[in-house]
C-alpha cells in the first residue's frame, strides 16, 4: 500500500484561476485543438516564458556588459545589445571548450553558458559574473527556461513545457528532488498517483514508499524519505498519461520527453 502526503502549495494567487479545470473536456484533456499535435502553433504564444528581451533587459545588459562588450569583450563574447547576445551565444562554439556551445537549444545543461553562471566543476576560468555577485537560481532558471524553449531570436519559442532543470540532493536517508518547469504548470493537474519514485540497490529496483510532493509555481519538490542505505540510486518517473496529463497554464499537456510534442513520460536518475 502506497502511503504519502501530497502538498499543493501555489507561489502567488494569480494561479488559482488558471487552475480550476477550465478548457478541459470531460476526461480532464484539454479542449484546445492543439492537444497532442506537435505543430502546437506560435500563435498560441505561450504567456509564461521568458523571451531574449527579457533576459537582455534584466540579465545581459543589466550585469554582463561591464565586461562583454565592444571588440574587446572577454573571450570576443559580446552580450552588448540583444542582436548581438543572440549571435555571439545560440548555436556559437564555447572558446574555453570548443566541445560545447555556449547555448545549445533545447539543451540547457548541455549549454556553457549555464555552466559559467552555474560555477559548474567542469569548467574553464571563473564563474560569471566574474567576481559576482552570482546570479540568483531563479535567475538562472529564467535563463534555463529560455534554453530548454528552443533560445529563440524573439517570442516564447516552443509552445511545450519541459523540465528545464532537474536536481536532487541527500542529507542522511532523505533525498530532495526539484524538478524546475520551462513554465508554470496547473497545481491541481498533478496527480500523486502519476508520480513513482523508485530506488535501485545493486540488487533490484524498489518503489519508495514514504515521499511527498510540492508545487510551487514551476518547480516541483519531491523529498523521498527513510531510503535504505544500500540504496544506490533514486528515480523519479512521471507517467503523464494521455488522460490525465499535467497541465501548464496553457492547458497544454507537460512535454515529458522534450521531443516538442506535448505528452510522453518524463524520467530522473539520480545516483546516490
Ligand atoms: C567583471 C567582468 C565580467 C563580467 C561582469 C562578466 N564576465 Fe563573463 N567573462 C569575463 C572574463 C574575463 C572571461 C574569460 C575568463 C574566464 O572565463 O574566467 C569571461 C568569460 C565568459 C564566458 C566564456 C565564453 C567562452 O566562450 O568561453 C561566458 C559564457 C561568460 N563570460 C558569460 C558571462 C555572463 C552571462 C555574464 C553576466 C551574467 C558575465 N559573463 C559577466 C569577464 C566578465
Amino acid at each position: 500500500m502506497k502511503t504519502f502526503f501530497l502538498l499543493l502549495a501555489i507561489a502567488g494567487l494569480t494561479a488559482c484561476g488558471a487552475g480550476s479545470g477550465e478548457g478541459l473536456n470531460q476526461q480532464g484533456l484539454p479542449t484546445s485543438s492543439s492537444n497532442g499535435n506537435s505543430s502546437a502553433s506560435s500563435s498560441s504564444a505561450p504567456e509564461n516564458a521568458v523571451t531574449l528581451a527579457q533576459l537582455q533587459q534584466t540579465i545581459f545588459g543589466a550585469i554582463c556588459t561591464n565586461c562583454h562588450t565592444g571588440a574587446n569583450a572577454p573571450r570576443g563574447l559580446r552580450l552588448d545589445s540583444e542582436e548581438n547576445a543572440y549571435a555571439f551565444l545560440v548555436n556559437r562554439t564555447a572558446d574555453e571548450i570548443p566541445t560545447l556551445m555556449r547555448v545549445n537549444p533545447g539543451k540547457p545543461d548541455d549549454s556553457y553558458l549555464i555552466k559559467k553562471l552555474e560555477g559548474s566543476a567542469d569548467i574553464v576560468g571563473a564563474r560569471m559574473p566574474l567576481g559576482g555577485p552570482f546570479l540568483s537560481q531563479e535567475q538562472i532558471d529564467q535563463v534555463r527556461s529560455w534554453i530548454a524553449n528552443g533560445a529563440p531570436r524573439t517570442g516564447a519559442g516552443s509552445a511545450t513545457t519541459k523540465v528545464a532543470r532537474a536536481s536532487a540532493q541527500k542529507l542522511n536517508s532523505q533525498v530532495t528532488v526539484d524538478l524546475h518547469f520551462s513554465r508554470p504548470l496547473q497545481f491541481d493537474t498533478i496527480d500523486p498517483d502519476s508520480i513513482s519514485v523508485f530506488y535501485r540497490t545493486t540488487a533490484r529496483q524498489k518503489t519508495a514508499i514514504d515521499f511527498s510532493l510540492l508545487l510551487v509555481d514551476q518547480t516541483l519538490y519531491l523529498s523521498v524519505n527513510n531510503l535504505p542505505e544500500q540504496a544506490t540510486h533514486v528515480e523519479v518517473l512521471i507517467y503523464n498519461s494521455e488522460l490525465q496529463p499535467l497541465l501548464d497554464k496553457n492547458h497544454h499537456a507537460f512535454d515529458g520527453d522534450s521531443d516538442e510534442n506535448q505528452g510522453g513520460g518524463y524520467s530522473y536518475v539520480y545516483p546516490l
